[in-house]
């Protein structure tokens, strides 16, 4: 059976005294592992902060390239070296703002695993998109390309409606399983038996009352969770769902 998860994706929110208190106020709480995805200023010191808790830390971005003259950029080998074991991957915002490409996608998935870091890969349609389904599944298609079946499970997808992401509108619990039913049917296509191990989480404006709907879907295994995942208590109440 897959396990359930909840991560946060704080963005560029958060300064180092209310993160640390963040941490200790959740980490010592948490009866099932939970993720945060923080600022690269947090890593360091969250990652001491929650080592040997059940809340891993996790960064939102990640170079394709192990080092070199990129300036600006930090690397899987980076991360590894600060003991993060998350990375969240082709976020519609970097996709957005910063024109991530699926084929960058796809290389910094294949540079996250080659460091053993779990990579939370993002795709979701624009609103009004002529066939949602269609265009989803290509960004998976194109971002998995270069991964293997025994490495499927080291690997998670977040779908996100890019209309759900901050606007307080969420996908319907029905379209949001149907979509990610629909995403584990291409990767069962490629992967085989594979696909069934592998956990899909659902993103876009979850809050602590409405998680458990999407939580009780058979293909949603968890939530990537933006603006409610700021708060302790929240964030408590989130993962509470996931036990
Ligand atoms: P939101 O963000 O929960 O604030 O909608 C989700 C995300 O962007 O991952």
């Amino acid at each position: 059976m897959r396990k359930k998860l909840v991560a946060g994706n704080w963005k560029m929110n958060m300064l180092r005294e209310r993160a640390v208190d963040f941490v200790r106020r959740t980490a010592g709480e948490l009866e099932t592992e939970a993720v945060i995805c923080v600022p690269y200023t947090l890593l360091d010191v969250l990652s001491k902060e929650a080592a040997g808790t059940k809340l891993s830390i996790g960064a939102q971005n990640v170079h394709e390239l192990p080092s070199g003259a990129f300036t600006g950029e930090i690397s899987a080998e980076m991360l590894a070296d600060l003991h993060i074991q998350y990375v969240i991957i082709g976020h519609s915002e970097r996709r957005q703002y910063y024109a991530e490409s699926d084929e960058a996608v796809s290389r910094k998935l294949r540079a996250a695993l080659d460091r053993g870091l779990t990579p939370v890969v993002c795709c979701g349609e624009p609103e009004g998109v002529a066939h949602p389904r269609a265009f989803v599944s290509a960004q998976i298609e194109n971002a998995f390309q270069h991964v293997s079946a025994e490495e499927l499970s080291k690997t998670i997808i977040a779908y996100e409606p890019i209309w759900a992401i901050g606007t307080g509108k969420t996908a319907s619990p029905e379209d949001a399983q149907g979509m990610i039913a629909h995403l584990r049917g291409v990767q069962r296509l490629k992967y085989g038996a594979e696909a069934e191990k592998q956990l899909f989480l659902y993103g876009g404006s979850v809050k602590a009352d409405n998680i458990g709907e999407f939580l009780s879907c058979e293909d949603i295994d968890g939530a990537l969770v933006g603006g409610a995942s700021l708060d302790p208590i929240s964030f408590l109440k989130m993962v509470e769902h996931t036990k």
